[in-house]
């Protein structure tokens, strides 16, 4: 976990994304390699994430988790694929306990103080603070830490350019995940130049 929790720190951004194709997947990872930032969660809300994910590990530089998973099917199926952490977009346990007994990093999601108390329950370091904006961004993430000060946050959820460096002066944040460099569209129109720009400019911003 503390390998993996550094790399994704030291990136400060993670690339949300959701991909309908996965022969999308490789020209993808090749843009987010060539941008400076080789790092994916690919969501499962599309058929084509575990192939995504196994076309995307080929590339050894590549750092991949699974994101959205809501069964342990998923994550079982995330992790053959060759996930290296798994994210939820709020807190299941038997999920989370398949995650913890096969020592697969996850980031569970929560938005409550509730949530938060299952993290400590299973002794999990970060959470997703997910949909972060929508939540109220950076003030409840501050007011949630105060109870829980062990608990580091990865949020999500209209985060961007505009306000990632808010969020990423905060002590209680790892990184920042988000899908404005990796956008749906930008996949299936194959625009991966663009996604590479975007990148580029987004590793610039959090230097
Ligand atoms: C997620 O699942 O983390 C979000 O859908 C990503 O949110 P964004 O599209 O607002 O960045």
């Amino acid at each position: 976990m503390n390998t993996l929790l550094h790399k994704i720190a030291e990136m400060k951004i993670v690339p949300v994304i959701k991909i309908d194709a996965a022969a999308d997947a490789a020209p993808l990872a090749k843009a987010l390699i060539a941008g400076g930032l080789p790092l994916a969660e690919v969501t499962f809300r599309t058929a084509a994430a575990e192939e995504a994910i196994r076309e995307m590990k080929k590339f050894p530089e590549m750092l991949v988790g699974a994101g959205t998973i809501t069964s342990v099917e998923q994550a079982k199926a995330a992790c053959e694929a060759g996930a290296e952490f798994l994210v939820t977009a709020g807190f299941n346990r038997a999920v989370t306990e398949f995650a913890v007994e096969n020592n697969v990093p996850i980031f569970p999601g929560v938005c409550t103080p509730t949530e938060m108390m299952l993290l400590l329950e299973y002794n999990l370091p970060v959470a997703k603070f997910f949909p972060a904006e929508q939540y109220g961004g950076l003030a409840t993430i501050k007011a949630l830490s105060a109870p829980f000060p062990g608990i580091k946050f990865m949020p999500t959820g209209g985060i961007n350019e505009k306000n990632i460096l808010d969020y990423l002066a905060a002590p209680q944040i790892v990184a920042c995940g988000g899908s404005w460099m990796v956008k749906e569209a930008l996949i299936n129109n194959h625009q991966f130049g663009e996604i590479e720009r975007l990148a580029a400019e987004a590793v610039q911003l959090v230097k």
